[in-house]
C-alpha cells in the first residue's frame, strides 16, 4: 500500500418494546401441521409438533438473531418454494388467525425477524431463483430469497452490480433488504431502494397475490403501492419477488484510507473530497479510533503501519468508481496532494490501495467493524441520523453519561464507539458491554432517543424498527404520521397476523 505522509444480570433484558402479545391469535397445532403438509414437501417443514418431530436445535437458527440479543419460541418453520405456496400458507394462517414472521437471512439488527412468542416463521430461503435479467436495461427480477452476494455474482458477468452492498451480503436476502429498506455502503452513489426497486410481488396477509412486479422505469398511474412494502419489515405482507435496477459495473474502482487528527476535520474533508472527486466519488465512510482498533484486534483487514495511525482520532475511507482507471487515479492522487500540501492539513496520512487485495483489506477495516464489535462483547446498536457535525459529540455524550452512571468499567460497558455513512448523515453509535442487562438498557434509553430528537434526527436511519424501537417511534414521527401508519397496517392486516409487535406495537 502506498502511504502518503504529512507530518450481571445477564439476559435479564426485559425488552420493553415487547407488546403484551396477541389479542386472540392462535398457536400452531398438529392439525395445522397436517394442513401445511398438503402444501409443502416434508423437508420444507421444521416443527417440534407431530407428525414432524424436529428437535429444538433444528429451530434454534430461526429463533435466535445474529447478535444473540433476541430469541423466540416458534415451534414451526415453513420454507415455501413458490409464491403459490406462500399464498396458501397465509390464507390458512389468516383463517385460523395464526401469526407469522417472515424471515430472510436473519441478519437484521433490530429483532424484526425473530418471533416474540410462538409465531410461525416463514423462511424465504427456498425461493432463490432469478426470474429474468435484461443486460441492456440492467433490470433484474429475482425471488425474495436470493442472497445478495449470489445476485452480485449473477449480474457480474453481464458487467452490472447490485445497487446496494452491505457487510451481511453473504447471508442477507434481497427480500429482506427490500423489507428493511437497507442502506449500506453504496447508497451515496446509487441512492436508496425506494429509487432502485422497480416492482415487487407480495402475498398479502389473507393470501391474495399482489403482482406489482413491473419492469418499467416510469409509471405514474396513481399511488405507488410498492413503496409501502419497501421498509415495512414484514408487517404488511410477504415479498416473494423483486424487480430491481442494477447499475453498470464501474470500469475502475480504488480506495484510500485517510487518517485524521481531529474529528472536526471530517466535515471540511467531505466538502473537499466531493468537490475534487465529483462524479467518481462512490463512498465516504467513517470509523472512529475505537472502531479502527477493534477491527484490527479482531482481524478485520490488515492494520495500517504504526506511524500512519499515530495521532489519528478517526479515519475516513474514500472509494472512487469511474470509467477510466488513469483518469480516476490522477484525480485521487491530485486529491491526496491537495490534502497533504495544505497549510493546515486536514489529514495526517492517506493509505492508498495498490491492488485488489489491498482494496479489499482497506474495505474490511470499515465493513468488518460490525463483526469485530460482536466478537468483543454484547452490542447495543443505535443506528441514527444526526447532523454530521454532531457525530463525535453524540458518542462522547453517551460515553460520559454511562460514566456518570457508574457503568463504564470492564464488568459493564467496555467501549462506546461510532462509525457509519458520512455521506448519508448516518452514525452507528455502538455500546459494547459484557452482557445485555436491564441496567445498561435503562441507562441508554430513552437517553439516546432524546439526544437524537434534540437534533431532530431519526432513531432509525437504515436498520429499521423491528421490535427494538416500536416504543420509541414517537421520537422521530409525529402523532398524525403514526396514526396514518396504524391505519395502513389495519387496512392491510386487520387481524394483525403479520409480524405482530414489529414496527407498530
Ligand atoms: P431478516 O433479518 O431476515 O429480516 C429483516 C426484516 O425483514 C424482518 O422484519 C423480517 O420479518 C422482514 N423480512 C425478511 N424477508 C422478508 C420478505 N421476503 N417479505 C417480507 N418481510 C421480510 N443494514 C443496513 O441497512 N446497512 C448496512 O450496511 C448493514 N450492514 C450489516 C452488516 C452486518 C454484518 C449485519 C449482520 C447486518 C447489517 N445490516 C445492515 C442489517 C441487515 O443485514 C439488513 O437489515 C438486511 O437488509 C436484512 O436482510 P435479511 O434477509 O437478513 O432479513
Ligand atoms: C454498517 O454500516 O456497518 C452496518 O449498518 C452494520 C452496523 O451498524 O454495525
Ligand atoms: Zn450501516
Amino acid at each position: 500500500m502506498l502511504t502518503a505522509r504529512c507530518c450481571s444480570r445477564t439476559l435479564a433484558l426485559r425488552l420493553r418494546s415487547c407488546p403484551p402479545l396477541r389479542r386472540s391469535l392462535s398457536s400452531v397445532t398438529e392439525n395445522d401441521i397436517l394442513h401445511f403438509s398438503k402444501i409443502l414437501d416434508p423437508p420444507s417443514i421444521i416443527s417440534t409438533l407431530s407428525p414432524i418431530h424436529s428437535s429444538l436445535e433444528d429451530l434454534h437458527p430461526f429463533n435466535n438473531d445474529w447478535m444473540r440479543k433476541y430469541s423466540g419460541r416458534a415451534t414451526t418453520v415453513l420454507k415455501p418454494r413458490t409464491t403459490q405456496q406462500v399464498s396458501e400458507i397465509l390464507k390458512w394462517c389468516h383463517e385460523r388467525e395464526i401469526p407469522v414472521v417472515p424471515q430472510g437471512g436473519n441478519t437484521g439488527l433490530v429483532g424484526g425477524s425473530i418471533p416474540l412468542n410462538d409465531e410461525v416463521v416463514i423462511s424465504m430461503a427456498n425461493m432463490n431463483n432469478v426470474r429474468s435479467f435484461d443486460p441492456v436495461s440492467g433490470i433484474l427480477v429475482a425471488e425474495a430469497g436470493c442472497i445478495l452476494q449470489s445476485l452480485t455474482d449473477y449480474v457480474a458477468p453481464h458487467n452490472h452490480i447490485m445497487p446496494l452492498d452491505l457487510g451481511a451480503k453473504g447471508s442477507c436476502q434481497i427480500g429482506g433488504n427490500v423489507s428493511t429498506n437497507a442502506g449500506g455502503l453504496r447508497l451515496l452513489r446509487y441512492g436508496s431502494l425506494h429509487g432502485s426497486v422497480l416492482g415487487v410481488e407480495v402475498v398479502l396477509p389473507d393470501g391474495t397475490i399482489l403482482d406489482q412486479l413491473t419492469t418499467l422505469r416510469k409509471d405514474n398511474t396513481g399511488y405507488d403501492l410498492k413503496q409501502l412494502f419497501i421498509g415495512s419489515e414484514g408487517t404488511l405482507g410477504i415479498i416473494t419477488g423483486v424487480s430491481i435496477l442494477t447499475p453498470p459495473a464501474p470500469q475502475a474502482s480504488n480506495n484510500v484510507i485517510l487518517a485524521l487528527p481531529h474529528f472536526d476535520n471530517v466535515r471540511p474533508l467531505y466538502q473537499t473530497v466531493k468537490g475534487q472527486l465529483s462524479e467518481i466519488l462512490s463512498a465516504f465512510e467513517f470509523i472512529d479510533r475505537t472502531a479502527y482498533d477493534l477491527a484490527v484486534k479482531h482481524g478485520q483487514g490488515r492494520a495500517l503501519n504504526e506511524e500512519d495511525v499515530e495521532g489519528a482520532e478517526c479515519f475516513v475511507l474514500v472509494e472512487t468508481s469511474g470509467g477510466r482507471r488513469e483518469h480516476d487515479e490522477e484525480k485521487l492522487n491530485d486529491l491526496l496532494e491537495t490534502l497533504l500540501s495544505a497549510d493546515r492539513p486536514l489529514i495526517n496520512t492517506g493509505v492508498l490501495a495498490q491492488n485488489p487485495a489491498q482494496f479489499s483489506s482497506l474495505w474490511a477495516l470499515r465493513e468488518g467493524v460490525t463483526e469485530a464489535v460482536s466478537k468483543e462483547g454484547k452490542a447495543y446498536k443505535y443506528d441514527i441520523s444526526v447532523p454530521l457535525s454532531t457525530f463525535k459529540e453524540v458518542v462522547d455524550i453517551t460515553r460520559n453519561h454511562l460514566q456518570s452512571q457508574g457503568l463504564l468499567h470492564e464488568d459493564a460497558v467496555s467501549h462506546v464507539l461510532g462509525y457509519g455513512h458520512v455521506g448519508d448523515g448516518n452514525l452507528h453509535l455502538n455500546v459494547i458491554a459484557k452482557a445485555y442487562t436491564q441496567e445498561i438498557q435503562d441507562a441508554l434509553e430513552p437517553f439516546i432517543y432524546e439526544l437524537v430528537a434534540s437534533h431532530r434526527g431519526s432513531i432509525s436511519a437504515e436498520h429499521g424498527v423491528g421490535s427494538m424501537k416500536t416504543h420509541a417511534l414517537h421520537y422521530s414521527k409525529d402523532k398524525i404520521s403514526l396514526e396514518l401508519m396504524k391505519k395502513i397496517k389495519e387496512m392491510f392486516d386487520p387481524k394483525g397476523i403479520m409480524n405482530p409487535g414489529k414496527v407498530i406495537a
